[in-house]
């Protein structure tokens, strides 16, 4: 694996136009096809509009927005990267036949990664003839803030493709997550999957409304997550006796509080989510709410990065690399 001094993006909706945010600011070129009208325009919005956020948690000295080409064909990003990351829409189909066809047109050191939300690997090296350098890097929305990114291999995928991974993601600021199983969903979107199927129940069964139900996430679990996981969290909430204690007197046996099946999502069910959400967002458009959002991320990260805890450490790291790479520049 050489030096990834180009990064390609392939499909750049909200997830590859996050990550060519992240590419650029770590001073990488960046090179992005996506076939839909206007998607280059969108693009270079996009970025536009990140801009401020990425001189606020650091840029490379190199980093510029006028390293981004939009090219014409997938063909160009596939031999101009020493690193792919795929983002295009869920679909198995599209995303097999995309593997394909980037691995017949890019060099067989190239790392082909894609953002799949529960895919797995081993369906993308179907019709690969270099199967070796195809991985999974899920990461989350927005991916220039959030630093962590599930990495994990197929059944043909080497080692060595998967420590280049890691270490790629590293220098770009993130938080690989080494998933040492091949399984739909990987850790975090099961997680997070569960929790969403409970929400919809409240909501189906007229229990709670979308804005009630975040409020019982934001003001309370939502916060300490942002520290450490729910083990932990845990952990801390049963004393003397620790997680040991905790399991004897919240035992899930005792307290069946769960139904894990999904309800079904009907007409009414859709319409009260959507409602619900439309209420919450007031009068705030898209971009407002996205801006409130990375304002609002920014300022948990920088109090994390006071106590270099979580992902403030990932900042503090990421930051203490750029400040080593301009002292160098000097
Ligand atoms: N949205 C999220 O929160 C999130 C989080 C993590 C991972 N993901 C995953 O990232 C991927 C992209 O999701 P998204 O939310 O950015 O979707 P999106 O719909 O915003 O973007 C997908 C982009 O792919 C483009 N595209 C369509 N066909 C293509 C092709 N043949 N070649 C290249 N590009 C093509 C579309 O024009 C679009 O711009 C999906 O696999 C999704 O599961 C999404």
């Amino acid at each position: 694996m050489g030096d990834i001094r180009t990064f390609g993006v392939v499909g750049s909706g909200i997830i590859g136009a996050g990550w060519a945010a992240r590419a650029l600011a770590a001073g990488l070129d960046v090179l992005a096809y996506d076939p839909e009208s206007g998607a280059e325009h969108r693009l270079r919005k996009k970025i536009d509009q990140i801009w401020p956020v990425l001189e606020r948690t650091g840029l490379f000295p190199d980093a510029s927005r006028d390293r981004l080409t939009f090219c014409d064909s997938l063909e160009e990003v596939a031999v101009g990267s020493q690193f792919i990351q795929e983002s295009a829409p869920e679909r198995i189909d599209l995303k097999v036949k995309l593997h394909s066809q980037i691995d017949a047109a890019a060099s067989k050191d190239t790392i082909i990664a894609s953002s799949t939300s529960g895919l797995l690997p081993t369906e993308f090296q179907a019709q690969c003839v270099h199967p070796g350098r195809v991985i999974v890097g899920h990461p989350f929305n927005p991916v220039y803030l959030l630093p962590l990114v599930e990495v994990l291999g197929g059944e043909r995928t080497s080692a060595e493709s998967l420590d280049a991974a890691v270490a790629f993601y590293q220098r770009i600021g993130m938080y690989p997550l080494r998933v040492r199983s091949e399984v739909p969903g990987f850790l975090s979107d099961r997680l997070q999957e569960a929790l969403w199927r409970e929400i919809l129940h409240l909501v189906n069964d007229d229990v709670a409304t979308p804005a009630e139900l975040d409020a019982a996430i934001a003001y309370g679990p939502g916060l300490r997550w942002a520290l450490w996981g729910a083990c932990q969290i845990f952990h801390l909430a049963a004393q003397p006796g620790g997680m040991g204690q905790f399991l004897k007197h919240f035992d899930p046996a005792l307290f069946p509080w769960t139904k894990l099946e999904p309800p079904q999502i009907t007409e009414a069910l859709a319409q009260k989510m959507h409602e619900g959400c439309e209420t919450l967002a007031g009068d705030l458009s898209i971009d407002e709410m996205e801006q409130v959002r990375d304002d609002a991320l920014i300022g948990i990260i920088e109090s994390l990065q006071k106590r270099n805890l979580g992902a403030g450490k990932v900042f503090n790291d990421h930051q203490h690399r750029i400040r080593t790479a301009k002292e160098a520049k000097r």
